[in-house]
């Protein structure tokens, strides 16, 4: 084999090994925080209770964990600065019990149609609500109704998903993603994923799924560059 092609087959067999042992630790400790990805294959512990706190906007259930708090009420305060829109919250930190309760009122509401349910909210375990770093927002005052596709209209909707990045978050479930994600559109779903990633996301867009692998190789390449 020539060199390059044993640098390529080393590279993918540790890239393998890298990304299935990141996967795996998605979970209560994992060491990627910010990045964490949860999803339908990427499951977390019914015992996985993050650090969160109640933010200062208005709404319901409006606890994240600390920075991505911080972030949301920075988020907040100029939208309402920039745009006059005040944005509130429907749903952010889910525990595992209360993601149960969601996914089972779904369920109920569209007759056990688990097909359906499943369009749109997430299983037990497979909620990004349940890492504390996702929440569900809203236009106070609006007519749009809180978690449908007219916030995408409302001036509030329409900031966040081209400001969002300034702050650190994303637009997780995007158009024409629904088969790396799992979902259809959420305009309402956001995701803190640091300022930082939110503007790599922001010049290149492309679903966290495929993100995660592309840092994933980055990280690798440079190893490989200092000497594996
Ligand atoms: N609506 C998102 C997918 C959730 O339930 O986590
Ligand atoms: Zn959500």
């Amino acid at each position: 084999m020539s060199t390059i092609w044993q640098s390529l087959a080393s590279m993918a067999a540790a890239g393998a090994m890298l990304l299935s042992g990141a996967m795996e630790t998605a979970a209560p400790h994992n060491a990627d925080g910010e990045l964490l990805l949860v999803n339908r294959e990427w499951r977390i512990s019914e015992r996985y209770v993050p650090e969160v706190r109640v933010t200062n906007i208005p709404g319901q259930l409006r606890k994240l964990q600390p920075e991505a708090a911080a972030a949301l009420e920075e988020m907040t305060a100029a939208c309402k600065e920039e745009v006059g829109a005040q944005l509130m919250s429907v749903s952010g930190y889910r525990s595992y019990d209360r993601q149960e309760r969601v996914y089972n009122n779904k369920l109920k509401n569209v007759k056990g149609d688990e097909e359906q349910a499943d369009e749109y909210v997430a299983r037990p375990g497979a909620s990004e609500h349940q890492t504390g770093l996702s929440i569900d927002i809203g236009q106070k005052n609006s007519k749009a109704n809180a978690l449908g596709e007219s916030f995408a209209r409302t001036k509030g909707g329409q900031w966040v998903a081209e400001n969002g990045w300034r702050f650190g978050f994303i637009i997780r479930y995007q158009e024409g993603w629904e088969e790396v994600t799992g979902y259809e559109w959420e305009p309402w779903h956001i995701r803190y994923v640091g300022k930082e990633n939110a503007a790599r996301l922001h010049d290149s867009p492309m679903p966290l799924e495929e993100y995660i692998m592309l840092i994933r190789t980055e990280r690798l390449m440079s190893l490989l560059e200092g000497g594996l």
